[in-house]
């Protein structure tokens, strides 16, 4: 059995309930986190809890737990769970109370922390994938991690429909990001372009840890927006997600990227970033036999 948390109990997943008049369900008046786990290791834990408590203030939603009262919560999760790979999704909300659209005066939030077992596709990532490009109709806060997320789902709908993977949200002429994906593209082999960190965009954990590995390993990052041409003309451009990590990029609409295939640079830091997981993981396997966070 799966066991799922909900504002202090632990239950079956199938069972796990909230109220009709939460205020997630009735006005996604709520944010959310999903942190992936590999190997049995919580990748960039203190990035993805630092980015919900931000979330929280940035929505006015005082928090009634703690960063360590997470921290418990899904080491017992996934021990019950036996989570190895798969994902963490945390989602707070502002509580239940009867249906007006301004803060209730008194409220308590909702917690909400499920785990998921995935099975990683590797073939898409040996592949490529390809995209397609949409106008970017969402709310001027993206960098807020909203649950409302309906032109993301209706983009990303789009995008399957046409038989691409992701949909590439372009906003007065610049490419934001993906419904679900930061976007990079490179220049040449050692400049990696993607869109500064604003309201236009939700600053990616990975984004914010390949950052880091990049200018470590000597790459230029460039953070600066661009457009669809550039884009098209790139030598080589990917997606990042916490659920994907890295994914080479094939196709935009109807042009090419590098020959169609996953290009050199793009497998590169495919394996950089690899690097990073699994030497985090041997880092916390010398120093804690308990939860293994990156
Ligand atoms: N989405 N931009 C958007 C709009 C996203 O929804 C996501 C992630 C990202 C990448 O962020 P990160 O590297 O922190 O995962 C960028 C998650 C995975 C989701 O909603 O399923």
């Amino acid at each position: 059995m799966t066991i799922t948390y909900v504002n202090n109990n632990y239950i079956d997943h199938n069972k796990a309930v909230i109220s009709v008049e939460d205020r997630g369900l009735l006005f996604s008046d709520s944010i959310y986190e999903l942190i992936s786990v590999f190997n049995s290791k919580i990748i960039d834990f203190d990035l993805h809890i630092k980015r919900l408590f931000i979330s929280l203030k940035k929505i006015r939603i005082k928090p009634n737990f703690s960063k360590k009262k997470i921290e418990n919560i899904i080491n017992k999760l996934m021990n019950q769970n036996s989570l190895k790979n798969g994902y963490i999704y945390i989602q707070v909300t502002r509580g239940t109370a009867e249906r007006k659209h301004e803060f209730p005066i008194n409220y308590k939030p909702t917690l909400i922390i499920f785990t998921k077992n995935l099975n990683i596709n590797k073939k898409i990532y040996e592949k490529g994938v390809k995209v397609i490009t949409m106008p970017d109709i969402r709310w001027m806060r993206r960098d807020i991690k909203s649950t409302s997320l309906l032109p993301n789902i209706l983009s990303k709908q789009n995008a399957i429909e046409k038989g691409a993977y992701e949909a590439l949200l372009i906003d007065n002429g610049h490419i934001t990001e993906g419904s679900a994906s930061n976007i990079w593209i490179i220049k040449d082999s050692n400049k990696i372009v993607t869109h500064p960190v604003n309201n236009k965009i939700l600053n990616g954990i990975t984004r914010q840890t390949l950052i880091k590995i990049l200018k470590k390993n000597n790459f230029i990052v460039l953070e600066k927006s661009f457009n669809l041409i550039q884009a098209k003309n790139s030598k080589e451009a990917f997606l990042t997600s916490s659920t994907m990590s890295i994914l080479p990029i094939i196709k935009i609409d109807n042009f090419n990227i590098s020959n169609g295939k996953p290009g050199k640079t793009t497998q590169k830091i495919m394996s950089l970033y690899n690097y990073y997981i699994n030497q985090k993981e041997n880092k916390k396997k010398n120093s804690s036999k308990e939860l293994k966070i990156a």
